[in-house]
């Protein structure tokens, strides 16, 4: 039987999400699943116990989910920094992590799962990524932008999440999504996560819901921002490269609609090449990482 399909929403529950999903749902939900330990020791059991629970508990999560229609889940799963746990509980969990996951996975379900993840790794990575195609000649200095960058995380198949839940009282993000989440809807629970509940979720789609016209404003208005900025910069490109043919200030108009439109494709050219090469950089490392035996 189906891990995440068993088992159906009570009547009440059901109700419930009939009602909410009136309303705007968050297309993709993130969570930092915390708590685990503290759940453990409230409940006088083994660490390892808790950490097994937090799996169960995402697997029964991403069904509440998948009733009310979310579309996409990331959540963290262990941090860069949880390697600095004692070695036998970062053993159980990476244990855990095998067995749980597999099985997932098994379920071609709509789950993100980052794993000896840090958010600061992944934006440098990102940007490492860029000085790289820079040097290579696949990209100008100027090609170099926030929408480049975006397309050089590891999420970069993903639109940003919509609502970010973190369970146990913590106020932070412990490092996590910092770069997708500036428009997101931040919720902190203070459940912990073993114990977390299908009305701790429908609590924190409500602040969603209660939040959604300013996150949409906010959301809108640096997208906006951000392509006012983009035009900006081909403009001042097309009258350096006018200025350099001998055009006077402004140049004649209709070759300065020319030289922006060739300008526009040639950056989309170069940015695609970049994309190609880097999915094959990414690809020859995880092949070096984990060899597929022939
Ligand atoms: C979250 O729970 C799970 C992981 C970090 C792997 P914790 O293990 O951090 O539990 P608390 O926060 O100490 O209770
Ligand atoms: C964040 O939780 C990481 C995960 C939930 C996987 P931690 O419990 O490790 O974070 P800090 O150390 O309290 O910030
Ligand atoms: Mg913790």
């Amino acid at each position: 039987m189906s891990w995440i399909r068993e088992g159906e929403l009570t009547i009440i529950e059901r109700f419930c999400a009939n009602i909410i999903k009136a309303g705007p749902m968050p297309q993709h939900v993130a969570f930092i699943m915390d708590g685990n330990r503290r759940y453990a020791q409230k409940c006088h059991v083994e660490r390892q116990q808790g950490h097994s629970q937090g799996f169960d508990k995402l697997a029964q999560t991403l069904r509440w989910c998948l009733n009310l229609g979310i579309r996409e889940v990331t959540v963290y799963a262990f941090s860069i920094e949880n390697f600095k746990r004692s070695k036998e509980e970062v053993d159980g969990l990476m244990d855990l992590a095998r067995q749980k996951f597999s099985r997932l996975l098994e379920e071609q379900c709509f789950l993100n799962v980052c794993f000896a993840y840090t958010s600061r790794h992944e934006i440098s990575n990102a940007v490492r990524e860029m000085a790289w195609g820079v040097e290579q000649g696949l990209l100008e200095p100027s090609d170099v932008s926030e929408s480049l960058l975006d397309k050089c995380l590891y999420t970069n198949n993903s639109p940003d999440p919509d609502l970010l839940i973190r369970t146990s009282g913590e106020v932070r993000l412990s490092d996590f999504l910092l770069w997708q989440t500036s428009h997101s809807c931040l919720v902190f629970q203070s459940v912990l996560w073993p114990e977390y509940s299908f009305w701790n979720l429908c609590e924190a789609i409500l602040r969603f819901q209660m939040n959604y016209s300013a996150l949409q404003k906010a959301r809108d208005s640096y997208l906006e921002e951000r392509r006012q900025q983009e035009m900006e910069r081909d403009q001042a490109y097309v009258t350096m490269k006018l200025q350099q043919e001998g055009f006077v200030s402004h140049g004649d108009s209709r070759r300065r609609q020319t030289l922006l439109q060739k300008c526009t494709a040639m950056r989309e050219e170069r940015i695609q090449g970049f994309l190609q090469a880097l999915k094959h950089k990414r690809a020859d490392f995880l092949e070096r990482l984990c060899p597929v035996s022939a």
